[in-house]
């Protein structure tokens, strides 16, 4: 008997090809976040589950699957929507999809950066809004990154891919992690490893690339915001959570920081609404690996690991040995 796998929301065809040679799929039709009781009923019966980092993943839903349940496979390098130990504890594997999309996110990042200390979004509404204007020599200035320190939080595959394209604009790496990186990336990237608190006190640009963990949640919060420079700018490709959104906006608000660019949020997809009225913010809706070259690596990544583990194969990318 083929071995059921559902798939919580559309995947690229690239994947679904691997995936059907691996069991009879079932692509959930709604094509948005699934709500717990959807979910629960979608996977009844399942052998593999394909989730998306919207999806809520703990005990209730494997047993909801039902024993035969053998991975989760989440399509996304960060797995927080997921309790691992509930979920493996009950002989399911959980799987990721690193590597693949550190380019994409490294790119992003990046992208925000200049978004924010060169004032592109403000620019950009400026000029869509008809306004009139003229070229003026401190008309909209922003801030260069030439020998700004850049503080990295979380310098693992796309904290070092960041520092690296950085380093390519004049920028001086710091970082600050759980643990500290190998010689040689130190050498690299000539980086600087900082506490926290330090870090938060000198870097120009303070970006996050740490996991989501009860470590990590509100990492950047009232304090850590009253500890950075006034014209500091935050950038977050990593997840909402990190940072405490309400304390950011008021930040902003009071001037405390100098600007922030937010590619994941607290609440997600809402946004705190203060933030939407300032101007030194850049938002964009979790776009860090959306490239049709990356979502797709990750989609195919992800149905690797299922067609491994169906197989009774090791997967390429279990998140618990
Ligand atoms: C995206 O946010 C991911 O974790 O892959
Ligand atoms: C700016 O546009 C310059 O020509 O210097």
């Amino acid at each position: 008997m083929d071995k059921r796998i559902v798939v919580s929301r559309a995947v690229p065809e690239p994947a679904l090809d691997v995936l059907r040679q691996a069991g009879k799929v079932h692509v959930c039709p709604q094509d948005r976040p699934l709500t717990v009781p959807e979910l629960h009923e979608a996977v009844r019966g399942a052998h593999a589950i394909v989730t998306m980092l919207h999806d809520r993943v703990d005990a209730d839903l494997v047993a909801a699957a039902g024993p035969q349940l053998e991975v989760v496979a989440n399509v996304a390098v960060g797995y927080d929507n997921i309790d691992v130990p509930a979920v493996t504890e009950r002989g399911v594997i959980v799987t990721n999809t690193p590597g693949v999309l550190v380019d994409a996110t490294a790119d992003l990042a990046l992208g925000l950066l200049l978004m924010v200390t060169r004032r592109l979004g403000e620019g950009e509404r400026l000029l869509r809004a008809r306004r009139p204007w003229t070229f003026h020599l401190d008309f909209m200035l922003g801030t260069g990154l030439q020998n700004k320190i850049l503080g990295i939080v979380g310098l693992g595959d796309i904290g070092q891919v960041v520092a690296r394209r950085a380093r390519a604009f004049g920028m001086n790496i710091a970082y600050t992690g759980r643990r500290r990186a190998a010689a040689e990336v130190e050498a690299e990237l000539d980086a600087r490893f900082l506490s926290q608190d330090e870090l938060l006190r000198t870097a120009d640009v303070v970006s996050l690339h740490c996991p989501l963990t009860e470590q990590t949640r509100h990492l950047i919060d009232e304090a850590a915001l009253a500890t950075m420079k006034p014209t500091a700018v935050l950038v977050n490709t990593s997840r909402g959570p990190v940072v405490d959104e309400q304390a950011l906006a008021k930040a902003l608000r009071e001037g405390r920081i100098g600007g922030a660019a937010l590619d994941v949020f607290e609440h997600e997809p809402e946004v705190e609404p203060a933030l939407l009225d300032l101007d030194n913010v850049v938002v964009a809706p979790h776009l860090g690996s959306a490239t049709t070259e990356t979502r797709t690596a990750m989609a195919e990544l992800a149905a690797r690991n299922v067609a491994e583990i169906l197989a009774g194969h090791e997967p390429p990318n279990p998140v618990h040995r």
